[in-house]
């Protein structure tokens, strides 16, 4: 059974088979619209979501199929101590294929042991989250043409950031790929990422603190909110969280055609004057992120077929 835990889960080509299918989804909605008739998709949600989940659910929609499941641990059994391995058995009993989003790095893997249909990461505390890394990578390849040649800022919570990690491991697979990571001292990647991804892959990259300093130099900036879930303590939060807001000023040390993208949802980091310049394309992201989760679960219904 074919699972999504990682990005690194997709060969590059796999991966660039995934974006041309979003791409001609996204061109051809109708062709695809009774791909998924009969299907269910079950969304086990044990954290707060927007996008994620909606835009799943959005994608299973508009595919022709039927979705279920539950937004917060509180409104499941999990709430009585049933351990996600559990959960997923029966799953897999009323679904086709799961989304499944938990605050404890793994679950969702050791959930996918257990499971007999598809299980995709949604996100999984500060470790990865594979789908967000996917709508980025067919925001950028569609916006900017290309995945190579490029320098990408990323901005803010590096540390607890999962989207920020996830976009790091899949990257790295294209040629020409510079990273510029901007951050202040206590939220800089972690260890692992550096050495283990960056080092181990000789991948060009510097640290910074001001954010002014790297904006001349981006093809592309990606801005993150500050983990504020992930804090152990609220004051370490308040004291970092408006460490950096991009606005209209700021953004006068840009290049003309260097890409905004953010996660979503955003805070202060983003000021809203932002919002009209042309090269903020973090509502589209959103948009994106639909077209790639329909092209997502296609694919991993089709293998399970096999
Ligand atoms: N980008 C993202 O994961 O948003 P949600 O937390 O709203 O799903």
């Amino acid at each position: 059974m074919r699972h999504l835990m990682s990005p690194m889960d997709l060969s590059t080509e796999e991966l660039d088979q995934l974006l041309d299918l979003a791409n001609d989804i996204e061109k051809n909605p109708t062709k695809y619209a009774h791909a998924c008739d009969g299907k269910k998709l079950a969304t086990c949600f044990y954290e707060p979501s927007t996008r994620t989940r909606l835009s799943f659910e959005s994608a299973m929609l508009s595919l022709g199929g039927q979705v279920l499941g539950f937004s917060s641990a509180d409104s499941s059994s999990a709430s009585k101590g049933e351990s996600v391995s559990d959960t997923m058995r029966v799953i897999s009993c009323y679904a086709d294929i799961c989304a499944m989003r938990h605050p404890k790095e793994g679950a969702p893997l050791v959930a996918s042991q257990k499971a007999t249909i598809p299980v995709i990461n949604a996100g999984d505390g500060g470790h990865q989250h594979p789908t967000q890394t996917l709508t980025d990578l067919l925001t950028i390849r569609s916006l900017k043409g290309r995945l190579d040649n490029l320098t990408i800022g990323l901005c803010g919570d590096l540390k607890f950031g999962r989207t920020v990690h996830s976009l790091i491991h899949a990257l790295i697979r294209y040629s020409n790929v510079k990273f510029v990571l901007i951050s202040p001292e206590e939220l800089k990647v972690p260890d692992y990422i550096r050495n283990d991804v960056l080092l181990e892959h000789n991948i060009e990259f510097k640290e910074m603190v001001r954010l002014e300093d790297a904006l001349p130099e981006l093809d592309l900036l990606y801005m993150t909110r500050v983990q504020r879930e992930r804090f152990f303590n609220e004051e370490d939060y308040i004291r970092m969280k408006d460490f950096y807001i991009l606005d209209k000023a700021k953004l006068e040390l840009a290049p003309q055609d260097m890409l905004i993208l953010h996660p979503l949802p955003r805070v202060n980091e983003i000021s809203v004057d932002v919002d009209d310049d042309p090269r903020a394309v973090y509502f589209k992201q959103a948009q994106y992120g639909v077209y790639v989760r329909m092209a997502l679960i296609l694919t991993l219904l089709k293998e399970a077929e096999k």
